[in-house]
């Protein structure tokens, strides 16, 4: 990197430091995809004094943290160059640039400062932006808030699900956008909706979108559950959302550009998945709940056999071999497949999450072989995915 514009531009980063100057600070551009796709850095002042809100917006989720000046000072040395490409300093008097383009070429460029930022401004925002709003009346419709906005006893974690699965929404719905289809408005399926508290999250959320109208429809076998929902979308005068009864393998669905389903039992998310490719979704996203349809299946392959003897770890090699054959599967489907916890294990123990994103045709070879080979060494016969997908896991 040319030393004497990064020089200047940590310079004029140590001063805005010191004075108390900084207004905002981004390091844009990572190097590789791996690292945040930016760090944002500004003022705050918290109970014990003033600090730097650090907000590093990695692919899956937002990590923050509250930062002295001295450590902001050190990241910006570390991973300005080295991780990100390009520095923007805010200021009052001025604001400056610094690009990154390799190890020899870059460059620093000055402009106009911002509006130095008024203090209570500065007081940590104690309620992140929030992606659904606590006082809907959807949301005290289905009982999970209360008329004054507070979440219901008993709520707080539906609540806390329901506010993650939006803010997952948004950029896996980026990473599909180029895979929607060409018809007009699009469509998202909720699989085993239940109470219907995503789909009414989906549907208000998607309703502030640019790129719609979206439709959304929320399947469910349950008709006492759908007449419930069907009374509350009544009740909240939401458009473009609508309850169907029947069950996830069958109920008459012709379109979904998003399919979701989240927590339905067992083999419903394999029905689910199964659906979602023959739709050819563009996104495809389920959170798996229980998984009976391995376990009786299971063999414990030799290096694991002694250590089977505590039920727990049977246990979790159930969920693992149900969901890696899952995520292979969909690899062989033409799906970029993703698996995650989107939700704190603290919070619920069926977190993980399997986001699915349409990017090629179907029969990736490699992913069959690897699908197959789990299979086999842990003597799987039959999975429901793969029967509905026309994959033998027992085949050669
Ligand atoms: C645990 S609840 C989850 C509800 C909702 N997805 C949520 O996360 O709030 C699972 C729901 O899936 C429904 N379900 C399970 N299997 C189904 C199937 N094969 N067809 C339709 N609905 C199904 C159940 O009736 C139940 O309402």
């Amino acid at each position: 990197m040319n030393r004497d514009a990064a020089g200047q531009f940590l310079a004029r980063l140590d001063e805005a430091l010191e004075s108390g100057t900084l207004v905002r600070l981004v390091l844009a551009g990572p190097r590789t995809a791996v690292v945040a796709r930016q760090v944002q850095v500004r003022p705050v002042i918290l109970k014990s004094g003033p600090c730097y809100s650090v907000v590093r917006h990695e692919p899956r989720r937002d990590l923050t943290q509250n930062l002295p000046a001295a450590e902001v000072a050190r990241l910006c040395r570390e991973e300005l160059g080295r991780d990100f490409t390009s520095g923007h300093l805010h200021t009052p008097l001025a604001s400056y640039q610094l690009e990154c383009r390799d190890t020899v070429r870059s460059r620093i460029s000055k402009s106009a400062g911002v509006p130095a930022v008024d203090s209570a401004a500065l007081q940590h925002d104690r309620v992140r932006p929030r992606k659904v709003d606590a006082g809907a009346t959807w949301l005290q419709r289905l009982g999970v808030t209360l008329a004054d906005g507070r979440v219901a006893k008993g709520m707080e974690s539906k609540f806390r699900q329901i506010h993650r699965f939006l803010e997952l929404l948004d950029p896996l719905l980026a990473d599909a956008e180029s895979r929607f289809s060409q018809e007009p408005g699009r469509v998202l399926v909720d699989m085993g909706c239940g109470k219907g508290y995503l789909t009414f999250a989906a549907a208000e959320h998607l309703r502030r979108r640019a790129d719609g109208p979206w439709q959304v429809r929320g399947i469910e076998q349950r008709p006492e559950l759908v007449s419930v929902c069907r009374a509350a979308a009544l009740a909240t005068g939401m458009s473009g959302l609508e309850f169907i009864e029947g069950s996830i393998a069958s109920a008459e669905v012709r379109r979904a550009d998003v399919l979701v389903a989240l927590h339905a039992c067992d083999t419903a998310t394999d029905e689910a998945l199964a659906r979602g490719v023959q739709l050819g979704a563009a996104l495809i996203l389920v959170a798996p709940c229980c998984h009976q349809e391995i376990r009786p299946q299971l063999v414990a392959p030799p290096v694991l056999e002694r250590t089977w003897r505590h039920g727990i770890f049977r246990e979790r090699q159930a969920e693992f071999v149900t969901d890696a054959l899952r995520a292979e599967l969909l690899e062989w489907a033409g799906y970029h497949t993703q698996v995650f916890e989107f939700i704190s294990p603290e919070h619920t123990g069926k977190n993980l999450m399997i986001s699915a994103v349409r990017c090629r045709d179907a029969g990736d070879a490699s992913a069959a072989v690897a699908a197959r080979a789990l299979a086999h060494a842990y003597g799987i016969r039959r999975q429901r995915l793969a029967e509905r997908l026309g994959v033998d896991l027992v085949g050669a």
